[in-house]
């Protein structure tokens, strides 16, 4: 582009090269010789070990996915035509690859060890050095609350946080928040408000007591509407419900001792931390350089700080290390991290499937689904790319999903026998809550489900074989079960921060490998901006006539039924 003004280079069109055209003409192929997971597996006694990775917690099964080692072969090689590892290295040196907001992408600095990797200068600021110093703070001040020498304004140990925040500000939080929920050991719960939905805060606090409550007020920018009004709605509950109990009197000056004492903040903004009337010696920042949705590791996980303790946030950074850098140091053919993100495109771009399942057997992952959509497709829902222009494939995938067995019972129906839905299964060998059922294990049972269901989507069920069961013939095809639906299995020793923060960097960088491809600045979110802006010019017109008559006809109808109906 004449006017792209970043040293970035410029995105290769990845349909344009040969190894794309070479995809094709394999994808052809493969149709043509009727591929099929069953036969695949019987001509390939080699092909479960050769599909099968690990990672220092987490062991990879891709063999049930509708690739070949050819297939393996020409992602790698398109993975290469698109510099794939030249970007790579230039995301974790620093470079400005952010490059509509002129920034450096590094949440890879959040996990560097001090010690280990040394300096990492970028824009004359070491980022490492910092990031240590923000830990450190967090640490002492998680370690006071913890312990309960951090106390309420009235003298009381704080047994509840109430973190808000939304979006990046909130889901990985409070996603990591119930996965690690077992390894919360100091007595403190945390309560997560993120709508701006009064609903959200009103259930958050009913039964909340304010002596025993910190808030902490989690905002990269602290502008967002949502964030900032439930800030305020929590300042004047807390202040209110304290007054009430006559914690504290009518003075400004007892008024800053209980927000000294109950309000702390995250965010990189920490002028308006402190214009808020948050003590700069309770805020903790982190930098532009970090996404909110690549922030779970950064200061915004402090809840997680508090309710876990240190040394398991540390465990927690160090699984993230660990995959960034095996992400950075292995070859591309070997790279599971690198060909989840390939094998997404082929799905998507080849064979024409714009949506992905995750699917954790693990209750305590409940919330992955939900955290994996933000920081997916905010990431790749787009449709220009890094230089400004149009994107020439199609890009994003549509990530959802639901805890098994649940799902079983919901929308498995569709994925066996209805679209062709590829799928990330995710369970663990131990669960911190072993249970019988008489002489049976529960969690056997829940693991024997994983097991069945990718087997089922892997290699179906014939016509013979439901015959075989004394079916009336007019009911086979109603019985029958393709087979050749794609999966993913991630199968783990045990759900701990290690294993999670090897999970959630394992997403990050497949999220920047299809976003490679496509050409897409992974780490930007324009596309949220226009119904912010419309917000704002729209909620006068729920009383004012002037600002309705400004809105288009079907706007101007949904707020005279608003007009009508309030009470
Ligand atoms: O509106 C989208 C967004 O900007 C997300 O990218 C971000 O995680 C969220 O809003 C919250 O932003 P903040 O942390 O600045 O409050």
């Amino acid at each position: 582009m004449a006017d792209y003004p970043s040293s970035i280079p410029a995105p290769i069109d990845a349909t344009q090269t040969p190894e794309w055209q070479a995809l094709r003409e394999h994808l052809d192929k493969l149709r043509a010789s009727g591929f099929s997971l069953k036969q695949q597996f019987a001509n390939d006694p080699q092909r479960v070990r050769k599909l099968s990775f690990d990672l220092p917690d987490l062991h990879f099964d891709l063999s049930k996915n509708l690739v070949t080692d050819e297939t393996v072969r020409l992602l790698a090689a398109l993975g290469r035509a698109v510099h794939l590892e030249e970007r790579r290295d230039l995301m974790f040196s620093g470079a400005h690859i952010n490059t509509t907001e002129d920034r450096a992408v590094l949440h890879s600095a959040l996990r560097r060890p001090a010690d280990e990797c040394g300096q990492l200068i970028v824009d004359g600021q070491d980022c490492v050095a910092d990031v240590h110093e923000v830990l450190g703070r967090m640490y002492a001040f998680a370690d006071r609350v913890r312990s309960g020498s951090w106390r309420g304004v009235s003298g009381k140990r704080i047994e509840t946080v109430l973190s808000i925040g939304i979006g990046g500000s909130d889901l990985g939080p409070v996603m990591a928040y119930e996965a690690l929920k077992p390894y919360a050991d100091a007595g403190i719960a945390v309560r997560y408000v993120s709508n701006i939905d009064p609903n959200d805060m009103a259930e958050k606090t009913r039964d909340l007591d304010p002596e025993t409550t910190l808030v902490i007020i989690v905002s990269k920018t602290f502008t967002t509407l949502e964030t900032m009004t439930n800030a305020r709605e929590a300042r004047a509950w807390l202040l209110g419900a304290l007054k009430e109990r006559g914690a504290i009197d009518d003075t400004d000056a007892s008024a800053a001792a209980a927000i000294k004492s109950h309000f702390v903040a995250v965010s990189t903004n920490l002028e308006l931390v402190s214009d808020f009337g948050i003590d700069p010696e309770n805020a903790f920042g982190f930098w532009s350089w970090v996404g909110g949705r690549y922030s779970v590791d950064a200061a915004v996980g402090l809840s997680l700080v508090i309710a876990l303790g240190p040394q398991v946030f540390e465990d927690f950074l160090s699984g993230f290390h660990d995959v960034d850098t095996y992400f950075a140091t292995t070859p591309l053919e070997r790279n599971v991290v690198a060909l989840m993100g390939l094998i997404n495109v082929w799905y998507v771009n080849f064979l024409k499937s714009p949506t992905h399942a995750v699917l954790p057997y693990d209750q305590h992952l409940h919330r992955f689904p939900a955290y994996l959509q933000q920081l997916t497709m905010e990431s790749n829902g787009k449709s220009t790319r890094w230089d400004g222009t149009p994107a020439t494939t199609e890009t994003g995938e549509v990530f959802w999903g639901e805890a098994g067995t649940n799902g079983q019972h919901a929308f498995y129906q569709l994925i066996h026998q209805g679209r062709m839905v590829p799928a990330d299964f995710i369970a663990f060998a131990n669960t911190p809550n072993p249970a019988k059922d008489g002489a049976q294990d529960v969690h056997e049972l829940f693991l024997g489900n994983f097991l069945a269901q990718t087997k089922a989507l892997a290699f179906g069920k014939t016509a013979d074989e439901v015959r075989a069961e004394g079916t009336a013939e007019w009911m086979v095809p109603a019985r029958c079960f393709g087979g050749n639906r794609p999966t993913t299995s991630i199968f783990g020793v045990g759900l701990d921060a290690h294993a999670l923060g090897e999970l959630i960097a394992l997403y990050e960088h497949i999220t920047f490998v299809e976003g490679t491809v496509w050409g897409l600045d992974s780490y930007d979110q324009w596309g949220v901006e226009l119904g912010k802006q419309l917000a704002k010019q729209i909620t006068p017109a729920f009383h004012d006539d002037e600002a309705l008559s400004a809105q288009d006809a079907s706007t101007q109808a949904l707020i005279a039924f608003y007009r009508k109906n309030r009470r």
